[in-house]
Order: structure tokens, then sequence, then C-alpha cells
């Protein structure tokens, strides 16, 4: 077998079969496929598409490419959780908390940021001396004592997945529904959940832009997760602007933290209530919605959620301190506004531009080496269907470089529109597929 070949079968429209797949995916896990051949070969999936007998193909070549975690060792029901990206996701940041103060086990593997979207595990690195580094045994031995652990993906844990991610993250391939499916997917099979709760975005900060397209998403996951025999739940949330107000590394930190204290802003916190619901469920701690929204809304107003985040910083690194006294995150050293050019209601912001705002910041990678800048980014200051008056800040920026902030600024102006009508308000959460 030859990776010419199979490059030009799917360049020119082929189906590939199941051991081609492996063969690529084997031989670039070991190295011996280059980097330029699995870029070329991505871009003609991208094009060209893969059918569903391919992307589970793909799923399981992934899952197989290295070691299965088994987390027979921690007691009760561990349900998994994973997003397909957006802009201002700190979901995992707020909601492993909650759900852990409420009793489920949280094992949980995040990645780092993807084109435009942030990742939970730079956002974590936010806390001074925070690692999630962790050897498998540390890893079972946290969630054991204190309920939750996070970790990175370990370099024998789907490993052709985290080759592929970085290299699809600086190659315009990230946003193909095949790739995506099998990314995620591959990671949670080989992660060793019992139950994997997904958070399928859409909108134009997802990568799925159209609803039907993550709709397809979502349906596509769930049936792998069943065929894998593990129970798969989607849900699909809005991506169209922003989630919360913060985006950027230890800004959305902070605004986690703020919502474990109980002053989250409306869609995020929804959010995290829906999905959390979701594992309660799942987890067996919970009989429906009702209950388990409630279970979540106590551990958020006895403080137990934010205690239970205070436990998690400090048992991988960070001080628990900063928990309670976020203005020890880093800080950027530039702070200004966006000011609005005329005043009216925000219309839209072209998502994925804010993203590539807080990019432009230093706050995202630019190529697989780049290094991030915790502390930049910005903050709106205004939602869709807000309104606002020519002057009034449409968000703040942070930023270390006044040069950045500048090119920050054009973009963010150049994102939103603003009208004379409030705009019609959208459904935040689109639909739960089980
Ligand atoms: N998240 C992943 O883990 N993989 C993708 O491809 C996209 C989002």
């Amino acid at each position: 077998m030859r990776m010419y070949d199979i490059i030009m079968k799917k360049r020119n429209g082929g189906e590939l079969t199941a051991e081609e797949i492996r063969f690529f995916i084997d031989g670039y896990t070991r190295g011996e496929i280059p980097d330029y051949q699995v870029s070329a070969l991505m871009m003609a999936v991208y094009f060209q598409k893969m059918t569903e007998s391919e992307t589970l193909a793909l799923t399981m070549a992934m899952a197989d490419s290295g070691d299965r975690l088994d987390l027979t060792e921690i007691r009760g029901i561990k349900v998994d959780k994973h997003s397909t990206g957006g802009v201002g996701d700190k979901t995992s940041l707020a909601l492993a908390p909650m759900v852990a103060a409420c009793g489920i086990p949280v094992a949980k593997m995040s990645g780092r940021g993807l084109g435009h979207t942030g990742g939970t595990i730079d956002k974590l690195e936010s806390f001074p001396g925070f690692t999630t580094a962790l050897t498998t045994r540390q890893f079972i031995e946290n969630v054991n004592h204190i309920g939750i652990a996070i970790m990175g993906q370990t370099a024998d844990l789907a490993p052709a997945d985290k080759k592929l991610y970085a290299l699809r993250d600086v190659t315009a391939t990230v946003d193909n529904m095949s790739l995506i499916a099998s990314s995620i997917m591959s990671k949670k099979l080989a992660a060793g959940a019992d139950a994997i709760v997904l958070d399928v975005k859409t909108g134009s900060g997802a990568f799925m832009k159209k609803e039907s397209d993550a709709r397809a998403l979502a349906e596509e996951m769930v049936k792998i997760g069943k065929n894998a025999g593990r129970k798969t739940i989607a849900v699909i949330s809005d991506m169209d602007q922003p989630l919360g107000y913060a985006v950027g590394n230890a800004l959305e930190v902070k605004e986690a933290i703020e919502t474990l204290k109980g002053n989250g802003p409306a869609d995020f916190l929804e959010l995290c209530l829906t999905l959390g619901s979701q594992m309660l469920i799942a987890g067996g701690k919970a009989g429906d919605s009702k209950q388990a929204k409630e279970m979540l809304e106590a551990v958020i107003a006895d403080g137990n959620a934010l205690e239970k985040m205070a436990e998690f910083v400090e048992a991988q690194g960070g001080s628990r301190e900063t928990v309670y006294h976020p203005e020890q995150l880093p800080k950027a050293r530039i702070v200004r506004p966006v000011p609005a050019p005329v005043s009216g209601y925000i219309d839209h912001i072209v998502c994925d531009e804010v993203g590539i705002c807080s990019l432009i910041l230093g706050g995202g990678r630019e190529t697989k080496e780049s290094e991030i800048d915790l502390s930049v980014g910005l903050v709106l200051c205004g939602k869709v269907g807000d309104y606002v008056r020519a002057g009034e800040a449409l968000a703040m920026l942070y930023a270390n470089d006044g040069g950045k902030a500048e090119a920050a600024e054009k973009r963010y102006l150049a994102a939103c529109s603003i009208t004379d009508t409030p705009p019609e308000k959208a459904p935040f959460i689109k639909a739960v597929i089980v």
C-alpha cells in the first residue's frame, strides 16, 4: 500500500477502505508517513468528504492507535463531556466542578485551542503552577480522592488524533464533519468513560456553521458512541455569538469562577445546567432534568461547586487562593474599549471573527509551536439584542501590544453590525439528541 495512492483515491472522490485508513493512521502515528502527505490527504477529505463507514473506520483506527484508559478503579458511573469547540467556551471549567460537587466522578481529558477556538487545557494553565500532565495513577487517585481530575491528552492515548489535531489546526482542515466526529469520538472511546455528553455547537463561531450540519455531526457521534457500547447524548447549542462575555484564557477562567459564585452570564449558565443535567441523569444521580437542575443550582448557591474548583486546582499544582482571588490570574498591561461607531441594537457579531481577535492579541496559536499569552483577550460589553450608544464600549480589549490591540479593534468593529430595530432572538439550546 502507498500513501500516494490513498491521497489520489480520495482526491478523486473514491471511498477509502478500512485497511487503507488503518494504514495511513498507523504509519502516521509511527512517524513513517510525513506531515506533508497527511496534510494533502486532510485537504482531499475536506473537499471530497468521507462516508459514514469511512468515518467509523477512521474513529476506530485512531482510538486503537495507542492505549485505552482503564477507569475501572474509579467508583461510580464515569460521565465525560466534550464540546465541538467555540468562542468563549469555558464550559468545562464551571461544569466539571458543578457535576463533581453533585457526586459524579469527573475523569476528563481535554484539549488545547484549535483554529479560532480556545481549549480547556490552555485556560486551566492560567492558574499559576497548574498542570494537566498527570500520570494515569495520579489522575485516577485524584478522581477517587476529590471527585475530579482533568488531564491533557497523553502521548499514548489516541496519539493519531493528537498528531492530526495539531496538523489540522494549522492547515485549515478542521471544519469537516468526519474529521471532527472521529477526532472527538476516538479520544472519548479511548478515555474510558461509561457515558459521553457532547456539546455540539452551531453558528458563526462553530466549526459547523449550519444547524443542519451540526445536527448531522451530533447524530453521527451519537451513533458511533452507541455502536461502541457507550451511552451518548448530544446537546446542540448556539455559537452564533461568543458564549458568555469573556473570550481569552485567563479572562474566561475569571468568568467561570464568577459563574460558580452565582454571577454567571445567562447563556453560559443555561448551557452548564443543560449539559450538567444530562450528565447527572446519565450518571444515575437524578431522575429527570428538573431534579438535576435543582441539584446543580444548589451546589452553586451553597458554595460547594466553587470549593470543588479550589480543591481541583490545588490537587493539580495550582493555588486554591486564586479561585477565591481571581485578581491573581495573569493580567494584560493594556485595557482599552472598542467604541461603538453609531447608536443602535447589536444585530449580529460574527463569532469566529471574535475568536480571531483573541488570536491576534496572542491568545491562540498561529503555528503548532506558538506560545500563547494567557492574559489577553476581550470582554464583550454588549451581546446580540443589546442597545448601545455611539461612543460606548462594545467590548474591552486586553492586550500586551498596542499594535495588536489596534488590529483586534478593527477586526472587532468589522465583526459587529448595529441596526435601528432589535433583532429576533433565536433559542440558545437547539436540540438534545439521545
Ligand atoms: N474538538 C476535537 O477534539 N476535535 C476536533 O476536530 C474539533 C473539536
